[in-house]
């Protein structure tokens, strides 16, 4: 049906009218791993010949991305971007110019609301029986009412900020329904359209949906961090440490906001989880950009983790370590010793370092904690030992350890 959907295709050529739904229903039929080899050949022979592909530039660009993420595995390039389709997810970026930091923030909560809230549909789907897809290992219904739970709560203060929140009526799955709802009303046609394209499972097992809406929603979280900790390095330069507070404060809160996702993910079954990464072999959260880019917005990291396969995972961060740009801890310390910070500023804004410092910690023990029960001894995707390579990390300070602060956590 789909070859035939993609062979009426080939004679208009036309990136708006792509058979998206037949493509799609095909991966999520069999999962990734099992696309038969007929389709995988029709589609690598369109992306050679994209250029001949009419179309608006930015359609014809999400059809050439979509190739890209749906080809990984036949092409030998299949990676921890690639199986979760981060070329197609609008996430706050680095290199983007935002006229106003609230911009980034607000993409930010856009994305990560519809992330949740497709996680949450489908949960719910599943459990109504209104979807066939992945329909192997499914949760039992007080998992599904967990999940829906865990899914509020991670999307609480996004959702509030948009001003999307259902009020509470004292039952959970009709919140959770009125959540999706009120979600889906705000979709724009390329939003809905990212969110299709972004679910590309390796195979049919229920719970990786949930494992890769989990691992994009940390993903985004991880680069709206960047781009705020970023600024706060640019406001500290010009001065402004009221702002620089403010950056720190806002990063160290949407953290904090994203961690009931280790919850939800808690919820995944192991046995789904151990028979689907039989096939996310090479793809390992250890190549995420992001959130090596937080870890290097912070400070410097020590030579032997920029040698080590932390960075030599992300060859493009590890580029831009090696140039030595500037970083919060070091733009901190500039300002204090350049007299530009009073002894009143440099305390408060030590402390939200502490408490940034403090979150991400907390983050990488819960991570650890869930990595050794959903992995035991086996090794990681990642090429590494798996969980002892995650203990030996997991407590390198997030800035360089300094006396310490007399009202603060003190975990850096
Ligand atoms: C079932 C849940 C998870 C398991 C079993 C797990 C396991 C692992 C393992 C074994 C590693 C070491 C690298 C490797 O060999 O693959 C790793 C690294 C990493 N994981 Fe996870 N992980 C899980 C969930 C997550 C989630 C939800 C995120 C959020 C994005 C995440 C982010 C990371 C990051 C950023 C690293 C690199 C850490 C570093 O290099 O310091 N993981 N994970």
């Amino acid at each position: 049906m789909e070859v035939e959907s993609l062979a009426n295709w080939l004679s208009i050529r036309d990136s708006d009218t792509f058979p998206y739904p037949a493509v799609i229903d095909e991966y999520l039929r069999v999962g990734k791993h099992f696309v038969p080899t007929e389709l995988l050949d029709m589609l690598a022979n369109i992306r050679s010949t994209i250029s001949d592909v009419r179309g608006s530039s930015a359609s014809v660009r999400l059809l050439q991305r979509f190739l890209d993420a749906a080809l990984d595995k036949r092409d030998g390039r299949y990676d921890y971007p690639s199986y979760l389709a981060l070329g197609l997810l609008p996430l706050p970026a680095l290199d983007e110019s935002y006229a106003d930091l609230s911009a980034a923030q607000r993409q930010y909560d856009r994305i990560f609301v519809h992330l949740i809230a497709d996680l949450v549909r489908f949960e719910l789907d599943a459990a109504c029986a209104r979807t066939n897809l992945l329909p192997e290992m499914r949760p039992d219904l007080a998992t599904t009412i967990k999940r829906c739970r865990l899914g509020l709560i991670a999307a609480r203060s996004a959702t509030t900020r948009l001003g999307l929140m259902p009020e509470a009526v004292g039952d959970l799955l009709l919140e959770a329904r009125e959540f999706c709802s009120n979600i889906d009303a705000t979709l724009s046609r390329q939003e809905r359209d990212t969110l299709r394209l972004s679910m590309l499972p390796v195979y049919i097992i229920h719970d990786e949906h949930m494992f890769i809406r989990v691992l994009q929603a940390f993903e985004a979280t991880f680069a709206v961090l960047a781009v705020q900790l970023s600024d706060a390095i640019s406001a500290l330069t010009a001065g402004r440490s009221d702002l620089a507070l403010a950056r720190i404060q806002a990063a160290q809160k949407v953290l904090h906001d994203a961690a009931p996702l280790f919850s939800l993910l808690g919820t995944m079954q192991v046995e789904a989880f151990r028979t689907f990464r039989t096939y996310t072999e090479g793809a390992s959260a250890i190549q995420s950009r992001n959130y090596k880019l937080v870890e290097s917005v912070c400070r410097q990291p020590d030579p032997e983790r920029v040698d080590s396969i932390a960075y030599h995972s992300v060859p493009e961060v590890r580029e831009r370590v090696l140039a030595g740009p500037p970083t919060l801890n070091g733009e901190f310390e500039t300002a204090r010793a350049g007299g530009r910070l009073n002894a009143a500023d440099a305390r408060v804004l030590e402390l939200a370092m502490r408490q940034l410092a403090s979150t991400l910690l907390q983050w990488r023990r819960t991570h650890y904690r869930l990595a050794v029960r959903m992995l035991g001894e086996r090794s990681g995707t990642g090429y590494t030992q798996g969980t002892p390579y995650l203990k030996a990390v997991q407590t390198i300070p997030v800035f360089p350890v300094t006396t310490p602060c007399p009202s603060g956590p003190g975990e850096s």
